[in-house]
């Protein structure tokens, strides 16, 4: 017996549960039901990050508290994965006091151990991947983030460092001695390449904004929330679970997207380290996953929201969806979740292949003996090939689950599927049973057997079917126990010879053309090209579409007279002695930067601004603020003056005209 302790990334409540982060969870959970199955003791971990600038923000969009929108928000994450037959052990929230306690804790280790010092930090930020970025990373112009193509923002403020520097060596140490601590392969030479070229402190705290952990005996400073939200790991775990679940005989295995890899192979062993933690109370592995998209686009705010799990495993079921999650996409690499081949390999693989595999075998065993297991009689080569067969891919399918690839897993369990469909056509029990009706119920007998192979085997990635199957076989649900390993081997012995079966319809029922094309006008969703914001429960109604009060209708040579364009924000500073004014140069793509002053000192720190993709009037007249301060333009922004959202626009270098 051993411990298997997995967790997947927690996720930001400035979205909701969508098809990406479905993803993980749901291969987490699939890896822990085999590990179940072969007798471990499992934990499973997930849970929402709430802290940082992000969320704060996007509460202050919502009109919120920035707790009252996490709750909200955490609770839809807390009620989706059950409906995906995901059972995590806890579901931890950063704003858990027990976390809270433990952070500080870890800081307050850190800290005695020398590793946190206070100084200044002046560099590039993005919000949306609430990191630093080294100028060398940013897309130009405009300065965007590379993944969020969005414009970073320059913070300088008082900081704490955490000495990452220090930990160079023992890091390059580490991965040197545990090859498996970073997977794939081709992950872990970046990784290693990364820490090669050197690396920086890292600036750990901020004082622009509260949403955070406070900083122990300095509060006007909130913890950096990647330091908050990597420590979930060991926080989420009490005394007791902490001793069974992070212990040298446990297994602890990071569950991440690829484009988060870094932060918990570099930061979080080096916190760990830092803290006086041992290198064998370190994580055993980090396995980052690739990229999905959908049907073949790139999952952006807006597709990624208007494809919903939730909707797909109401219409299929959670077991389908999981299906298609682990079997369509190779674990490590990108991959793209295609609508249509959902419905393709529903047909193919679960209806053809195994669903009819079960009926068309318990229909002949009502046709040729009553409805009950048959009796095994001698076997011949036939039978052997398959019992051998169906040995050897066992094996492969508890070698793919161990060496985290349930690809490979699905891929060698339908192969049994596949071969025991080959076998009834070579056997024909249908024509053997006129010259020898022992033989057919040896066919029978062995097809039953196969069955309840397999219907064990779907277990950590089809709970669900996985029951109705054994209940048709007039089976009890797989039933695991600490110590007690349940996921096949071979096949043989699970049926009694005239126990009673019970036939229930088709497994998978198929879908004829028309009902296909349904379901794919049901499930493929329409995406609107705007972003769409995140919905929580309580949310107020969206605007009408022509709301009260529009102004009046005006002609498109009207609006023609409107100089929109595209700028980026160069400089930004407080105007003395006025609460509401900033005084910004904003590159227009002309020869020189224009001066704007704008109303916008109680939305945003000057900080903010710098390096922001606005939309500006260009061609508004001039407006005197008085002592030479003079406006030429006006930047767009919607909201009251203290919540104020700018307009902005992604893609188009300072100048461009908005038409
Ligand atoms: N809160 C951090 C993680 C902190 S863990 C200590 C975070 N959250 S997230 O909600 O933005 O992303 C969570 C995970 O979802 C990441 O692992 C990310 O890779 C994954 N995915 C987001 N979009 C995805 C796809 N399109 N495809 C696959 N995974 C994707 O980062």
């Amino acid at each position: 017996m051993g411990r298997f302790y997995v967790t997947t990334p927690i996720y930001y409540v400035n979205d909701v549960p969508h098809l990406g982060t479905a993803y993980t969870t749901v291969v987490a959970d699939a890896l822990r039901r085999f590990h179940l199955a072969i007798g471990d003791e499992t934990f499973m971990l997930t849970g929402t990050d709430e802290h940082g600038q992000k969320i704060e923000r996007q509460a202050r969009e919502e009109g919120l508290a920035p707790k009252e929108f996490c709750d909200r928000i955490s609770e839809r994450f807390k009620d989706a994965w059950p409906k995906l037959d995901v059972a995590y052990d806890r579901f931890i929230r950063t704003t858990d006091p027990d976390h809270e306690a433990f952070v500080k804790d870890l800081w307050e280790k850190i800290a005695k151990n020398g590793d946190l010092y206070l100084g200044h930090y002046e560099d590039w930020y993005c919000v949306g991947c609430e990191a630093f970025k080294t100028e060398k990373e940013l897309a130009q112009p405009g300065n965007l983030c590379p993944i969020h193509k969005k414009p970073v923002e320059r913070v300088k403020e008082e900081t704490y460092f955490f000495k990452l520097s220090r930990w160079e060596k023992p890091l390059l140490e580490l991965y040197a001695k545990r090859p498996g601590f970073i997977q794939p392969e081709t992950r872990r030479n970046e990784v290693l390449s990364f820490v090669q070229s050197g690396l920086k402190d890292l600036s750990c705290s901020r004082t622009s904004f509260t949403w955070g952990i406070p900083v122990p005996n300095d509060p006007k400073h909130v913890m950096y929330v990647w330091f908050d939200a990597l420590s979930n790991y060991r926080s989420a775990l009490g005394a007791g679970d902490l001793a069974r679940f992070w212990a040298p005989s446990a297994k602890v295995l990071h569950l991440v997207g690829k484009d988060i890899l870094r932060f918990h192979t570099v930061f979080w062993p080096a916190f760990l380290l830092s803290a006086g933690y041992k290198e064998e109370e370190l994580p055993d592995a980090v396995f980052a996953h690739g990229f999905l998209t959908i049907d073949g686009q790139k999952m952006g705010k807006s597709l990624r929201n208007a494809v919903d799990p939730l909707k797909i495993a109401a219409e299929l079921g959670p077991d389908v969806l999981r299906y298609q999650l682990l079997r369509a996409i190779a674990f490590g690499q990108d991959g793209d979740f295609d609508h249509a081949a959902l419905v393709e390999r529903y047909n193919a693989d679960l209806g053809k292949n195994l669903g009819n595999l079960l009926s068309r075998t318990l229909g002949l065993c009502a046709k040729l003996n009553d409805g009950r297991v048959p009796a095994m009689g001698p076997k011949t080569g036939l039978e052997e090939d398959l019992f051998a067969r169906t040995k050897e891919l066992l094996a492969s399918a508890r070698a793919a689950w161990l060496g985290l690839e349930p690809h490979r897993a699905l891929e060698a369990t339908w192969a049994i599927s596949a071969a025991a469909n080959q076998y009834v056509d070579r056997a024909a029990p249908w024509a053997a049973v006129k010259t020898d009706p022992a033989r057919a119920h040896t066919h029978l007998a062995t097809l039953l057997e196969v069955l309840a192979v397999l219907s064990a085997a779907i277990w950590p990635a089809m709970p669900r079917k996985s029951d109705a199957m054994r209940a048709q076989l007039g089976l009890e649900p797989l039933r695991t126990a600490i110590g007690t390993d349940v996921f096949p081997t071979a096949m043989g012995g699970a049926l009694t010879a005239g126990a009673p079966l019970a036939p229930a319809g088709p497994l998978f029922p198929t879908y004829d053309e028309k009902a296909e094309k349904e379901l794919l006008a049901r499930l493929v969703p329409k995406v609107e090209e705007k972003e769409t914001k995140v919905e929580t429960t309580n949310a107020p109604a969206p605007a009408p579409a022509a709301p009260e009060g529009a102004s009046a209708a005006i002609t498109y040579d009207d609006f023609a007279k409107v100089d929109l364009r595209v700028g980026v924000v160069l400089t930004c500073e407080k105007v003395p002695k006025k609460d509401k004014l900033l005084r910004l140069t904003v590159d227009l793509g002309e020869a020189e930067p224009r001066q704007i002053v704008a109303g916008l000192a109680l939305s945003f720190t000057a900080e903010a601004l710098v390096g922001r993709k606005v939309v500006v009037v260009a061609n508004l007249a001039p407006r005197d603020f008085g002592k030479g301060l003079v406006s030429h333009g006006m930047l767009l922004a919607s909201g009251p003056s203290e919540a104020l959202q700018l307009a902005t626009v992604v893609d188009a270098p300072p100048g461009a005209r908005l038409k």
